[in-house]
């Protein structure tokens, strides 16, 4: 099947403005960020916790920790600063809490994409409070635009443009979270 009907079937039949990062490209990139995060936590000794932010980072996640040649524990945790729409609310609620604890071990906080930052202020202190030996961000897409960032992530994927992209588990409406590569729309 060409790519473009492939596509227009995942999407249930709407178009896609265009593709910003292919599967090829995104491999590549998450394939050295392992390798990279590997670099900083160089030995087993040391507990290593990669906590994901549902929904958006599911896949990101999934790739990213294959390529961690490590031992290390995968929890996540829930928070939503979006409705339905493409603009932030602004609010952070938290719907789920990890069960695990963060107290003296390496935190990797994985996100789909930083865009205004508010999630990430409200994340970070309050997992500061729990006491972990280090707290670093890894995001996938970082799209430069925050005002104010608590923390810069260590690690970014790509400098994404000011779009609203979906794909590779990033959604809009929750559509789109299943399409292999990050599209605009
Ligand atoms: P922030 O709190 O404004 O930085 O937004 C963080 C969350 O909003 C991300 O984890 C995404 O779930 C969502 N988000 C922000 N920008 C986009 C986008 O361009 N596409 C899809 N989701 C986005
Ligand atoms: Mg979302």
């Amino acid at each position: 099947m060409p790519d473009s009907l492939l596509t227009l079937r995942r999407t249930g039949g709407r178009q896609l403005a265009r593709i910003v990062y292919d599967e090829a490209t995104i491999a590549a990139r998450v394939a050295e960020m392992g390798e990279e995060i590997a670099g900083v936590y160089p030995d087993g000794g040391e507990p290593l916790l990669v906590l994901g932010l549902l929904k958006g980072s599911f896949i990101f996640l999934s790739d990213l920790v294959r390529h961690i040649p490590r031992p290390l524990h995968v929890d996540f945790i829930v928070a939503s600063s979006y409705g339905s729409g493409t603009t932030s609310s602004g609010r952070v609620s938290l719907l789920y809490d990890p069960s695990t604890s963060l107290e003296n071990k390496h935190i990797i906080l994985v996100e789909d994409i930083v865009d205004s930052g508010t999630t990430l202020s409200r994340l970070v202190p309050m997992l500061e409070e729990r006491g972990p030996k280090s707290l670093e961000i890894c995001t996938l897409l970082h799209k430069h635009i925050a005002a104010h960032l608590v923390r810069e992530p260590k690690w970014v994927g790509f400098d994404a443009p000011n779009e609203f992209l979906i794909g590779y588990g990033l959604d809009h409406s929750e559509d789109f979270r299943n399409l292999p590569f990050i599209g605009s729309l």
